[in-house]
């Protein structure tokens, strides 16, 4: 190892973490180029989704949960990063450009990179155990490290009215035949490289669970379920480009903070992928004040409930090439 710059197996060790992250249906809307000193990410939009979100802010958000799992990786094996964020003016694909520093890993940042194996996404609905206070603060100081907002969403009728806008996204959803023919492209799978497979989509009653398709996944328990768990609105200031990769980034130490502490965890978007329901969750919840990115159900699963799969991936090769 060069005492400089990662060799070529580390970054590819780090990248191979890097592609475990979160992304809208499981596109893995990312490509990677590696070059001597540098590793550079670009949004891969023919992955994107025109119906359910044709302003490719979701595109942003994974790619950006993406880059933070990078470098989350890199630290945890020796490297500190540099990121230049929209580095060339003129290619807004090219979304990051990454140079290495060398730094002594610390014991938490080998926790969050160990988190990015052990997350998943649970679509169950959290017991009504109690997520401590503390917990909920370092979430929440995790994803503003990273240049987004995190608010906690309050009970009341706050949560009443957010749980009404996902019902009318739903519904509106359920009528909506590019977006159902989207749905029926990227869910339901059984063995795969991508989408969300049909075991990882949850048949519950619970209007904050999209409704994939060929869902088999059931609640682990039917009784001492909360509600709706703990949901954490990551949020921002302003909603171009440069905020929605930030905001993803920010999702992403959410996540994995939230599995370091051993919580379940579920991103949420259907509600803010449409004009009407986004507008009253900016209202209601933001009393317009920033603009509504992701939310997070964080909770503690059931201690009976069997584990929920990791989800597929595409090959290394196919998402990494070298810089030309
Ligand atoms: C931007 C974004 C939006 C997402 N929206 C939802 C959602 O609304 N409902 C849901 O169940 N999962 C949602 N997910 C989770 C993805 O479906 C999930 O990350 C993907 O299927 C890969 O599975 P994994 O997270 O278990 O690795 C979202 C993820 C991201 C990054």
């Amino acid at each position: 190892m060069s005492n400089r710059h990662p060799d070529s197996d580390t970054v590819r060790a780090a990248l191979a973490l890097a592609v475990r992250a979160p992304s809208v249906h499981n596109t893995q809307p990312w490509q990677w180029r590696v070059g001597d000193r540098t590793v550079h990410l670009y949004v891969d939009d023919e992955r994107g989704l025109p119906h359910t979100d044709p302003d490719h802010r979701e595109l942003l958000l994974s790619c950006g949960a993406a880059l933070h799992h990078f470098r989350v990786a890199a630290r945890s094996f020796g490297w500190n990063t540099v990121v230049h964020r929209f580095p060339n003016p003129d290619d807004p694909k090219h979304l990051a450009a990454v140079e290495f520093v060398p730094v002594t890993p610390t014991a938490d940042v080998v926790a969050m990179a160990r988190a990015i194996d052990e997350r998943r996404t649970d679509r169950r609905q959290p017991t009504s155990w109690e997520v401590p206070e503390a917990f909920v603060t370092t979430l929440v100081a995790a994803g503003v490290a990273e240049g987004a907002m995190v608010s906690e969403i309050p009970g009341g009728g706050t949560r009443i009215r957010l749980v009404e806008a996902f019902r009318a996204a739903s519904a509106e959803h359920r009528t909506d035949d590019g977006y159902q023919s989207e749905l029926a492209r990227w869910s339901g799978r059984h063995a795969d490289i991508e989408g969300v497979p049909a075991r990882n989509a949850v048949l519950a009653d619970d209007p904050l669970t999209r409704e994939f398709h060929g869902s088999t996944l059931t609640e682990g328990i039917l009784r001492d379920l909360d509600v709706h768990g703990r949901l954490l609105l990551v949020h921002t200031g302003s909603d171009d480009e440069m905020s929605r990769l930030r905001a993803g980034e920010a999702t992403s130490a959410v996540l994995l903070s939230a599995t370091v502490f051993g919580l379940a965890t579920c991103p949420l978007t259907e509600p803010l992928e449409l004009p009407g329901t986004r507008a009253l969750v900016r209202t209601d919840v933001l009393s317009d004040s920033g603009f509504p990115q992701l939310i997070v159900r964080v909770g503690w699963a059931a201690t009976s409930a069997a584990r929920v799969p990791a989800t597929p991936r595409r090959p290394l090769e196919d998402m990494v090439r070298p810089l030309e």
